[in-house]
C-alpha cells in the first residue's frame, strides 16, 4: 500500500552523545529537503534514534513503537534508526509490523531515499557501515544553534570489552579529518556556538597522521569567537601525552574529564578486556592532576558483572574513595546478546545487583555533593545555556560542567562570572560578580 510522502517529522534520540549529535544532523538533512520539524504526536514521520547498550534502553524502543498509534487511528511512518537498529536489522519489523525504515548509525544519510521507498510501502532496510560516507553528504550545519553543541570527530570502537554491543552497532575506530572537523567547528562558531564537545565512542582515540587529540583540541583553540572546548568519552589507555599536556596548558579547554573506568578489581578489569588496570587508572589521573589540579574527574561504573565477589565489589568503592569523582554514572550490569560475558558463568543474582548499586551511587552521590559545596566561594565563569523556571533566571555551566542557576543572568550563549554562593547535590546558585573585570 502506498502512502503519501511525509512533509513533518519528528526525531526522538536516545542513549549517548553521538546520538544526539545524529539526531541534530538527520533533522538539519530533512529540513534542508523541505520537511518541516513537528511534535511526535502530529509527526508524518517519527524517527526513534535508538541506544542498545543495555536491555532497559532497547526494549524502550518497542514500547514507543506500540503507543504510535493515534486517535483517529492512523499512525504516522515509524523509522528506528541507531543502534537497535543496527544490531537488530531486520528482526525490528518481524516484532513490530508498523516499522516502515530500518536505518543502522552510519546509513542515515540515505534516509530521504529511505522515506521515499517507505511512501511508495515498501520496508525499506539499510544497515550498511560505510564509515565516514554520511560526513560527506550531511549539509552543512544549519545556521540558528544554542550555546553548546556536539562534534563527532571519531566513531566506532575496536575495544571489544565483553559486556558491551558498542564494537557492533557502530562499527570499527575511524577519525574524520583535520580538516572536517575544523570545518564543521568554524560552521557551529558562525551560528553562535561558544563550546564544542568532540564526541565519539573513544574520542581519545582520534588520531591522523601523527596528530592526537591534543593536537586537534589546540588547532580549534585557534578559532577566535569558540569560548570552550570539552570531549567525550574516553579510554584509559588512549591518554596520551599530548592530551594530557593539553589539559595543563590550554585555557580553552575546561576542567574536566570524563574517563571510565568501570570497576576497581583488576580480576574484573581482566574478564571484562578493559586492558588496563586500576592501578594504571589511577596513574593517568595522577598524570592528569599533575597539569591541572582543579580537574573534575567523572567516570562510568558497572556493578555485577559475571563473577563479581564482594571483595571485587569493594575493591570498586575503595578506588573511587582514591580518585574522588565530581560526578559520575554507574549501571547493573545487563547481559547483551552476541557479547562475551552474556554467556559467561556466575551471572550474579538481580538482588545483589541492587543491592551493590546502592551502595556505590551513595558513595558516587555524596563524593558529587561534597564537590559542589566545596565550590562555594569560587568565582568562575559560567556559560550561560538555557532559561530558568523564573523569570530573569538563567542556567548555564561552570568550567567544571556543574550547572549554576543565575539570578538575573544575562541572554543566552553569554559567558558571565559569577561568585557560587550554594550547593545542592545536583547544581549550584550563582550571583553576577559585580565587581569583576569586564
Ligand atoms: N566507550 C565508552 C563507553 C560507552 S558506553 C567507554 O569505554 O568508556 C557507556 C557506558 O555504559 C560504559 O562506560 C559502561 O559503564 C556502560 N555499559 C556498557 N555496556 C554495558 C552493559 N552491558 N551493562 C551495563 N552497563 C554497560
Ligand atoms: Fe564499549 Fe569498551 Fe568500546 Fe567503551 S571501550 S565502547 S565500553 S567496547
Ligand atoms: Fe547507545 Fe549506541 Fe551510544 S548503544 S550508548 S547509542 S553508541
Amino acid at each position: 500500500m502506498s502512502r503519501s510522502a511525509p512533509k513533518s517529522f519528528h526525531v526522538k534520540s536516545f542513549g549517548c552523545q553521538m546520538n544526539v549529535y545524529d539526531g541534530e544532523r538527520m533533522a538539519e538533512m530533512l529540513g534542508a529537503e523541505g520537511m518541516a520539524v513537528a511534535s511526535e504526536n502530529e509527526a508524518d514521520l517519527v524517527i526513534l534514534n535508538t541506544c542498545h547498550i543495555r536491555e532497559k534502553a532497547a526494549e524502550k524502543v518497542y514500547s514507543d513503537i506500540g503507543r504510535m498509534r493515534r486517535d483517529d487511528g492512523s499512525r504516522p511512518m515509524i523509522a528506528v534508526a541507531g543502534c537497535v537498529a543496527q544490531a537488530e536489522g531486520a528482526e525490528i519489523p518481524r516484532r513490530a509490523r508498523e516499522v516502515d525504515i530500518v536505518v543502522g548509525p552510519q546509513a542515515y544519510h540515505r534516509l530521504p531515499a529511505l522515506v521515499a521507498e517507505a511512501a511508495q510501502g515498501k520496508r525499506a532496510i539499510d544497515l550498511d557501515l560505510p564509515g565516514l560516507a554520511k560526513f560527506d553528504v550531511l549539509p552543512r550545519r544549519a545556521p540558528k544553534r544554542g550555546a553548546s553543541a556536539f562534534l563527532t570527530v571519531q566513531e566506532g570502537c575496536d575495544k571489544f570489552c565483553t559486556y558491551c554491543v558498542v564494537p557492533y552497532t557502530r562499527g570499527a575506530e575511524i577519525s574524520r579529518s583535520f580538516d572536517a572537523i575544523l570545518e564543521e567547528a568554524q560552521a557551529l562558531v558562525d551560528a553562535g556556538v561558544r563550546e564544542i564537545t568532540l564526541v565519539g565512542q573513544n574520542v581519545n582515540a582520534w588520531a591522523q597522521s601523527g596528530h592526537d587529540l591534543g593536537s586537534l583540541i589546540r588547532a580549534l583553540d585557534a578559532l577566535p569567537g569558540l569560548a570552550r572546548i570539552r570531549y567525550t568519552t574516553s579510554h584509559p589507555n588512549d591518554m596520551t601525552d599530548g592530551l594530557i599536556a593539553a589539559h595543563g596548558d590550554i585555557e580553552k579547554l575546561m576542567p574536566f574529564l570524563h574517563l571510565p573506568v568501570q570497576s576497581g578489581s583488576d580480576r574484573i578489569l581482566k574478564a571484562m578486556n578493559r586492558s588496563h588496570s586500576a592501578e594504571s587508572y589511577r596513574a593517568v589521573i595522577e598524570r592528569v592532576r599533575g597539569v591541572r589540579p582543579d580537574i573534575a574527574i567523572s567516570g562510568d561504573f558497572i556493578v555485577g558483572f559475571p563473577g563479581e565477589t564482594e571483595a571485587d565489589f569493594e575493591a570498586t568503592l575503595t578506588l573511587i574513595e582514591e580518585i574522588n569523582y565530581a560526578s559520575a554514572y554507574s549501571f547493573k550490569y545487563s547481559a547483551r546478546p552476541g557479547t562475551p560475558a552474556a554467556t559467561m558463568d556466575e551471572q550474579i543474582a538481580p538482588e545483589i545487583m541492587d543491592e551493590r548499586l546502592q551502595r556505590l551511587q551513595a558513595l558516587l552521590n555524596a563524593q558529587q555533593f561534597a564537590f559542589n559545596q566545596a565550590s562555594v566561594g569560587k568565582r568562575c565563569d559560567i556559560l550561560i545555556e538555557r532559561d530558568g523556571k523564573r523569570p530573569g533566571q538563567r542556567i548555564g555551566k561552570s568550567p567544571w560542567l556543574q550547572s549554576v542557576v543565575v539570578e538575573n543572568g544575562p541572554e543566552i550563549g553569554t559567558i558571565v562570572t559569577v561568585d557560587l554562593v550554594s550547593a545542592a547535590p545536583n547544581s549550584l546558585v550563582g550571583i553576577v560578580a559585580i565587581d569583576a573585570a569586564a
